[in-house]
Formats: structure tokens, C-alpha cells, sequence
């Protein structure tokens, strides 16, 4: 540990968060309970500003970046991706003892640099990504065990494994080049789940099945598949027909997304030929059948749909 970060864990320096949404609220929050002083919360709007400073009892709200109290050692910018370099440029231009402060920002897409104006002006940067969603109704204790990306220059990560270690999370230390594929994977991880979920809706919607029956219908197997996937791995949670080789029933499937769905023909091939590999790697699937089963999926994507099931 650099003695710089030695001095953070010894008295926990005083806190700006700056963007008072999702991220800014739980973050706020988790640092309060854990012996942060959150000194002000700066955002767009002075409402919100003004909430989340009353819950976390912070002394100054605004609007206005160069509210930054000049005691502030430790700057939390919780604004979007989009905003993050206007955000740093116009906070680069408040006066403020900045060789004493470290800033980081929340984004999981964008590396540290992007706060490059501050650097400029002496301040350590990092990027500091928890790998949760939240929003600003979450409890703070989603952040329980919750992994952060830090990424930075060394002594700014010191300083983000601190911040991670005291709000009773893990870390990942990143390099600026891994980050886009790190977010790629904490994206697919999320988003897709969702949107698969929203697909297995449209189709039981195809069926008469209200959303809000089929979410019920469907809830125990989807919970029981991550329940799976979290004491073992996607080899052993793997199911279903793909890794029994079942032919005729994946043909059927096929059939029924042709005439009903078939704008998802691609991506129902695409995932079915990695469910194919992961089959195979869990010596589930043997090799012959595997071919068998390519071929077929490689039919599925290759057949032209007939204008009948298009229409
Ligand atoms: N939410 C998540 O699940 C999650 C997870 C991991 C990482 N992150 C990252 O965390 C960051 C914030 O995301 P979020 O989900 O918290 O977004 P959000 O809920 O939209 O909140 C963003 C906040 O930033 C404020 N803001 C916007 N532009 C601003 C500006 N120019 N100056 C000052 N404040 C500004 C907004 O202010 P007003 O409300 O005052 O208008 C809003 O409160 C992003 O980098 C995101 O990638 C989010």
C-alpha cells in the first residue's frame, strides 16, 4: 500500500459527490455509513442536489460545480458517460487545492483519462465501475461484496482499492486498454438477460399469456438457472435440448421461430451455435452429433423463410 493511500485509510477523507442520480445516490449513501463525510452534493438540478444531500445529511447542495468545498480530498463524479468530460473540464476550472485531491468517476466504459483536465491540474484520477445496476430508490447494501473495476494510474488505484475495501466491496484492477471489453462483459451479463427475458415475454404473448403471468411462469426457472450458475459453472448449469442433442426437438423449435419470429432466426443460430460449443466443452455433446446439430442450425439461418411466415 503507497503511503498516499496509507493516509486515505487512516482518516477518511471528506467527500463531493457530484451527480445526484442512481449511481450518486447509493454511492453517497454507502460512503456515509461507512465513516465518509459526504461534505456536498453538486448536481444538475438543484432538487435533486438538495435531496440526496438531506439523506445523507451533506452541508452544501448546488447546482453549481465551483460550490466544491475547498476541504473536499476525495471527488466522486457520478454523472453519465456523456457528460463526464464537459463535467471534468468546467471542475478543472474551479479553484481548489487539487494536488490534495483524488477524483474518480463511475463509468465502466471509459477510462480514467477522461477526467485528464484535473489530472492536469495535480489531481490523482481514477475510474472506479461497481458491477451492480442501481437505481435511486436501491438499498445501499447492493453494494455488499460487489466487485469495482479501478483502473488508473498506480497511485490513484491504491487509492480506489482503499475505497473499495472500506464500502465492504471487491476490486478488479483494470488497464485503460481492458476496459471497453470489461464493460462489454458486465453489459452482456446484464442487458442481454433482460432482453432475453423481454423476447420469452413477446413469445408467450404470442401464446395469449399476459407479460406480467408469463414473468410469474417463468420466474422458478430463471432463478433456478442463476442459482445454478452461481455455485457452478455455465458448463455444468447447461440443460436443455441443445446439450442432449436433440435434433428433432431443436428442429422443431427452429420451425416454430421461422413461422412465428423470424426476425430472431440470427440470433436464436448465433446463441445456439455457442450453446453447441458449450455443449461440447462439457462433454455433454459428442462430436458427431455436434456436426449434426451445426448443420441444422447453419439450415435454420441459410433457408429462406417462405412469404407466407414473413407476412
Ligand atoms: N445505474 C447503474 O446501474 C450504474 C452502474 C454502474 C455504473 N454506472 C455509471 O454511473 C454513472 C452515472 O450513472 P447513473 O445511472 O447514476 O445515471 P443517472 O441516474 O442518469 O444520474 C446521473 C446524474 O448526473 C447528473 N448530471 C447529468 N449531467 C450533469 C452535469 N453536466 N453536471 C452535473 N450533474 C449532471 C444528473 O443530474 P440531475 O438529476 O440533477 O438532473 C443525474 O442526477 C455513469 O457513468 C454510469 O455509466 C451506473
Amino acid at each position: 500500500m503507497t503511503a498516499y493511500a496509507a493516509a486515505f485509510n487512516s482518516t477518511r477523507p471528506g467527500v463531493t459527490v457530484i451527480g445526484a442520480g442512481a449511481m450518486g445516490c447509493v454511492l453517497a449513501a454507502r460512503m456515509r455509513e461507512r465513516g465518509y463525510s459526504v461534505q456536498a452534493v453538486l448536481s444538475r438540478s438543484r432538487e435533486t442536489a438538495e435531496a440526496l444531500a438531506q439523506a445523507v445529511e451533506a452541508r452544501v447542495h448546488s447546482e453549481k460545480l465551483h460550490h466544491l468545498p475547498p476541504e473536499t480530498r476525495l471527488v466522486a463524479c457520478c454523472v453519465p458517460d456523456g457528460a463526464l468530460a464537459e463535467v471534468a473540464l468546467r471542475l478543472s476550472r474551479v479553484s481548489h487545492p487539487w494536488e490534495k485531491t483524488v477524483v474518480f468517476h463511475t463509468s465502466g466504459a471509459l477510462p480514467a483519462d477522461v477526467l485528464q483536465p484535473l489530472a492536469e491540474e495535480g489531481a490523482r484520477i481514477f475510474s472506479f465501475h461497481p458491477l451492480q445496476t442501481l437505481t435511486t430508490e436501491s438499498e445501499s447494501s447492493v453494494l455488499d461484496g460487489v466487485y469495482a473495476g479501478v483502473e488508473g494510474t498506480p497511485p490513484a488505484v491504491a487509492v480506489g482499492i482503499e475505497l473499495a475495501v472500506n464500502l465492504g466491496m471487491r476490486y478488479l484492477v483494470l488497464s485503460a486498454e481492458d476496459k471497453p471489453r470489461y464493460h462489454l462483459a458486465a453489459s452482456m451479463a446484464s442487458n442481454f438477460l433482460v432482453t432475453l427475458q423481454a423476447l420469452v415475454q413477446n413469445i408467450m404473448l404470442s401464446l395469449n399469456i399476459d407479460r406480467a403471468t408469463a414473468q410469474e411462469v417463468m420466474a422458478p426457472l430463471v432463478r433456478g438457472t442463476l442459482d445454478n450458475l452461481s455455485t457452478s459453472t455455465p458448463e455444468d448449469a447447461l440443460t436443455g435440448p441443445i446439450a442432449r442433442g436433440d435434433l428433432e426437438t431443436v428442429h422443431r423449435h427452429g420451425l416454430a421461430l421461422r413461422q412465428h419470429f423470424p426476425h430472431l432466426v440470427p440470433a436464436y443460430a448465433a446463441l445456439a451455435l455457442e450453446t453447441v460449443t458449450l455443449a461440447v466443452r462439457s462433454s455433454q455433446l459428442g462430436a458427431e452429433r455436434a456436426e449434426e446439430m451445426v448443420t441444422l442450425l447453419n439450415k435454420l439461418v441459410t433457408t429462406p423463410i417462405p412469404a407466407s411466415f414473413a407476412e
